[in-house]
């Protein structure tokens, strides 16, 4: 059902409702019309940003690969969430996605690429197919997801592309994070790339990097090699919090976001240091740690 005040327009009584309600029910009816897709969305970060999202009434697609947890999320959405089952490490999954969510709602107006995943191993210890591993759930899995669905967007002139990254790709606070810092810094370049490439012909795409610090998730438990419960962490930033800031990113695209205003300070800080290693013998950089302190 149309809110009363979209009605009072289309019905020519607009310039009788009083231009404060005039403002939030337009604002309400784009939310609506938004459709919203979000990878790793059946926990974490990205379940409660479905749950935030739905409850402002926008429509969203849920993506992971655990199909009961995924439901789940989407009972809690209600009926305006469709959830695509796919590992978006594999490229004809993602453009499966795409296809499910133009089928069902015929437009996608922002694609959150949310999939990470951690890894605990220092830089010496490193494989080849943690590297690989790394790059392919952190990078690739993102790659994926801006190529599919900018064809879409290039071809409505607008979209919002949105990144999650990590303080991380940044700052390699934590060593024994070591090749998944490299991927999200390798996500921040592609990320900035994208949107240099779009600005000139399609200035309405945006193309947008959040940077969160530690949040209280399964992330830690879920690294490759497990280690420490995100949750246990200091200062764990709690998953609706960082929710409600890619939710406002949304709503006033900006290029480069962190979900607590102390990390820019931290970031300038560091790349403004004449030797980076002062900075780093300091806290938050975490003392090194076995590998055996960490299973
Ligand atoms: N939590 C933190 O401390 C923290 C800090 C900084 C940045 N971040 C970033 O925030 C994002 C979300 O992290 P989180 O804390 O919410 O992690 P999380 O609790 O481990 O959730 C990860 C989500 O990604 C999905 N997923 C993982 N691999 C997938 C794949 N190959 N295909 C499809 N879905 C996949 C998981 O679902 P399925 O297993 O069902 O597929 C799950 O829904 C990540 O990019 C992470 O790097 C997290």
């Amino acid at each position: 059902m149309l809110d009363p005040f979209v009605l009072g327009y289309l019905q020519g009584r607009w310039s009788a409702v009083p231009f404060d309600s005039r403002w939030a029910s337009l604002h309400l009816a784009c939310m609506q019309q938004r459709v919203v897709v979000i990878t790793g969305a059946s926990g974490g970060i990205g379940a409660a940003l479905a749950e935030l999202l739905a409850e402002r009434g926008e429509r969203t697609v849920l993506v992971a690969r655990r199909r009961a947890q995924l439901q789940e999320v989407a009972a809690r959405c209600g009926r305006e969430s469709l959830t695509v089952i796919a590992d978006v490490t594999e490229r004809a999954q993602v453009n499966g996605v795409v296809a499910a969510a133009l089928t069902r709602y015929g437009q996608i107006d922002a694609w959150v690429n949310n999939v990470g995943r951690g890894i605990t191993k220092s830089v010496t210890e490193l494989t080849d197919d943690d590297l690989d591993e790394m790059m392919r759930v952190n990078v690739k899995s993102a790659l994926y997801g801006m190529q599919a669905v900018l064809p879409h967007f290039k071809a409505r002139s607008r979209g919002h592309l949105v990144n999650v990254s990590s303080l991380l790709g940044r700052i390699p606070y934590v060593a024994s994070r070591s090749a998944y810092s490299a991927a999200k810094h390798a996500l921040n370049a592609l990320t900035a790339s994208l949107r240099v490439e779009l600005r000139e012909m399609f200035p309405e795409i945006h193309v947008s990097l959040v940077s969160p610090g530690a949040v209280a998730t399964d992330f830690g438990l879920n690294s490759l090699y497990g280690g420490i419960d995100s949750r246990q962490l200091p200062k764990a930033q709690p998953a609706l919090e960082v929710a409600q800031v890619i939710a406002r990113l949304l709503d006033e695209p900006q290029a480069d976001l962190y979900t607590r205003d102390s990390y820019h300070d931290q970031v300038a800080g560091y790349y403004a240091a004449a030797d980076m290693a002062d900075v780093e013998r300091r806290p938050p950089f975490a003392p090194t740690l076995r590998p055996a302190n960490l299973r």
